[in-house]
Order: structure tokens, then sequence, then C-alpha cells
């Protein structure tokens, strides 16, 4: 009961400081983004991707040492819609994150340098793609807990 109660509130604040990471993200990559404002978002980048681990590995480990058991979620067709759905948000962040790594290299090699407005907008659409998809997990999650599915 300890461990579950653990790694619920693990998992829920690993899922919340990822999505405060993304906003942050979101709110940076603006067009005439330059500078220190480049730098930082590429850092908030590396820190999604951390946090991103940290939501898989507490995750796995609710399936394995949670109280319902991997047979319960195996089961449930709102945990598997729940697996895409991050499946395909994680897949929708490589875009942009290799972008902002290819723009921190060029600020890197010339301080002046400025992402073209064309390649902002349109990681910030794929960006908003994402969105969407991170707003069906915790509809999935929530039914997943209750059996629904
Ligand atoms: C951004 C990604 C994720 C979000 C936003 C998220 C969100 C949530 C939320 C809100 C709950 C609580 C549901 C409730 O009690 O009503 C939950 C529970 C849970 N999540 Fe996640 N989750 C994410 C990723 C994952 C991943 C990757 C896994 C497994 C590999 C996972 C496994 C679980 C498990 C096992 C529960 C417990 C459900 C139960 O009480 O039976 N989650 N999640």
């Amino acid at each position: 009961m300890l461990l579950d109660f653990v790694l619920a509130s693990l998992h829920h604040l690993c899922v919340f400081a990822l999505f405060g990471v993304f906003l942050v993200e979101l709110a940076l990559l603006r067009p005439g983004i330059a500078g220190p404002n480049l730098t930082k978002l590429a850092r908030y980048d590396a820190v999604y991707g951390g946090l991103a681990v940290a939501v898989i590995v507490v995750g796995i480990a609710r399936v394995v040492f949670g109280l319902k058991g991997w047979d319960y979620y195996a089961a449930n067709h709102s945990f598997w819609g729940k697996m895409l759905a991050f499946a395909v948000v994680g897949a929708l962040s490589v875009p942009p994150s290799l972008r902002f790594a290819r723009w921190r290299k060029a600020l890197a090699a010339d301080p002046a340098f400025a992402p073209p407005d064309a390649e902002v907008r349109s990681a910030k659409r794929i960006m908003h793609a994402e969105a969407l998809f991170f707003a069906l997990i915790p509809i999935f999650a929530a039914a997943m807990a209750r059996g629904i599915g």
C-alpha cells in the first residue's frame, strides 16, 4: 500500500512537472526568439526529456508494483489507449527537439543567430498537436483506473 501511494504521488508530480515545462516551452517559442531565450528553450527541452523518462519509469513501476497488477492493465483498452496517446506525444516531440538542438548549435557558432519565423511557427504547430494528444492521456488514465474499457 505504501509503495503504491509513493509511486502514485511521484507519478502525479512528474506528470504535472512535465506539463508545466511543456507550457514554458510553448510560451518561449515565438517568432523572433533569439539569444538567451533560445538557450533557455533548449535547456527546458532537455528537462522535458528527463521528465518524460521519469514518467515512463514511474508509470511502469505502477503497472508492475501497483495494487492492481499487470493483468488488470493488460486487459484494459483504456490503458493501451493511454500508452498510444503517450507514444504519439513522444513521437511528435522529436522534430521540435531536434530543431531546438540545431538552433542552439547555430547560436553557439553565431550569437546573433535567430531561427527563421517559418521554422518557429511549424515547431509550434507540432507542439499544439502534441498538446491535443497530451489532453487525451488523463482522460484515458481516469477510465483505466476505474476499469472502463
Ligand atoms: C504524460 C503522461 C501521463 C499522464 C498525464 C498520466 C496521468 C495519470 C493520471 C491523471 C492518473 C490517475 C488516474 C486516476 O486515478 O483517476 C494516472 C494513473 C496511472 N498511470 Fe499515468 N500518466 C501518464 C503516463 C503513464 C505511463 C507512461 C504509464 C505506464 C507505463 C502510466 C501508468 C499509470 C498507472 C499504472 C496508473 C494507476 C491507475 C490506477 O489507479 O489503476 N502512466 N496517470
